[in-house]
């Protein structure tokens, strides 16, 4: 039940350009996966997760290039650092997270419906946060509820996270992350958040090597209870709130999204206005699910960019199998960003929306 991306391709000169993120392969091999064996999903709280978090997270800044000129930095926890902490805890008889990590420790990138691959970044979801930098002005003066379904690293969230506690918008806005794995959520999801608070608010240590005592070494911050604090009462005045999803994409996660299991209201309020989502359609068994999840939480008016590859050969998953079930809803599929490397598979950034 695991697959592992190829990445015996030719690297072209864009990969060598963005080296800062997993050159999601052209082709990879899947086992077959049933929906049964999924995990169900659970809604968790930021209390909940910051409860989960370490004492301290090493962590580096992401130069995702915009221009020839111009860069945007994202800081990102480092995967060494979750596999630390993922060995440590496997000496703990309370957790059992890195039986089912394993998959980090080994050269496969996903484990069909035990890890989806949210430890590392995948190309796309660059490919994405370059895309809502040049619509900042359309997302942020139109966006209340951001979900971002498939985060991991959740570079798009953070970016977002970045801007808004830079340059606060005039309405509260809640931001939902969603990742199959509660593990992904607290390991890397949360620290990421905390860490694009820090560097909006110039809360991380240089990173100038003229400056830093000792540049040799990964950057570490302490998550103190004094750090915590400041991160959650700077959300509060920025009106930001933020929420959490584990588990398979499915009519539970829907009903979670709308009030919870019991009292589970479809309405325009619990509806997002824009989705966000990179990498997410590799896997044919669960476009649909992914499509449901859009089609009941994304609102009338909302928008939801979808970043992939093209094709995923060797699972079959592509931008085309979901088009032509967006397509036979009637809803506008709009690609805003092509990227292409040499003869390797494109990429996309596409707008779904209902009208
Ligand atoms: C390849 S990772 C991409 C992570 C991140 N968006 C990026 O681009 O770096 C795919 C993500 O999709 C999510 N995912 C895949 N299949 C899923 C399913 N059936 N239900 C819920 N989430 C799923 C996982 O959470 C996983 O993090």
């Amino acid at each position: 039940m695991s697959f592992k991306f190829n990445f015996d391709i030719e690297m072209d000169g864009e990969d060598v350009e963005t080296p800062y993120v997993e050159p999601t392969p052209d082709t990879f091999v899947q086992s077959p996966s049933s929906a049964s064996s999924r995990v169900p999903a659970q809604l968790h709280s930021l209390d909940e997760l910051i409860s989960k978090l370490p004492p301290h997270i090493a962590y580096s800044p992401l130069s995702i290039p915009l221009t020839s000129s111009k860069t945007i930095t994202i800081p990102r926890r480092e995967l060494f650092d979750v596999k630390m902490q993922l060995m440590a805890e496997d000496n703990n008889p309370s957790t059992n997270a890195s039986q089912n990590f394993s998959a980090a420790f080994t050269d496969e990138d996903i484990r069909t419906n035990t890890y989806e691959g949210g430890l590392k970044s995948w190309e796309c979801s660059s490919d994405l946060v370059k895309q809502l930098v040049s619509d900042s002005e359309i997302w942020k003066n139109s966006s209340h509820r951001i979900l971002e379904l498939g985060c991991g690293t959740a570079l798009p969230s953070c970016y977002i996270l970045q801007t808004l506690l830079s340059s606060p918008g005039d309405h509260p806005v809640h931001l939902t992350l969603a990742d199959y794995n509660i593990d992904v959520l607290r390991l890397v999801t949360l620290p990421n958040l905390i860490l694009a608070y820090l560097y909006a608010t110039n809360g991380l240590p240089s990173s100038d090597p003229s400056v830093s005592e000792e540049p040799e070494e990964t950057p570490e911050i302490e998550l103190t209870p004094d750090l915590i604090s400041s991160f959650l009462s700077t959300l509060q005045s920025h009106h930001i709130s933020i929420s959490f999803l584990s588990g398979s994409w499915s009519p539970v996660m829907i009903s979670l999204v709308h009030g919870g299991l019991e009292h589970p209201s479809t309405t325009e309020e619990t509806m997002y206005s824009l989705l966000l989502a990179s990498e997410t359609i590799y896997s044919p068994s669960s476009i649909p699910e992914f499509v449901d999840m859009i089609e009941y939480t994304l609102a009338d008016s909302g928008k939801g960019y979808i970043a992939a590859k093209d094709i995923y050969f060797g699972v079959g998953g592509s931008v085309k199998d979901f088009v032509d079930i967006v397509e036979g809803k009637a809803w506008k599929w709009e690609v805003v960003r092509e990227e292409k490397r040499g003869t390797g598979v494109g990429r996309v950034v596409g707008v779904v929306s209902k009208s």
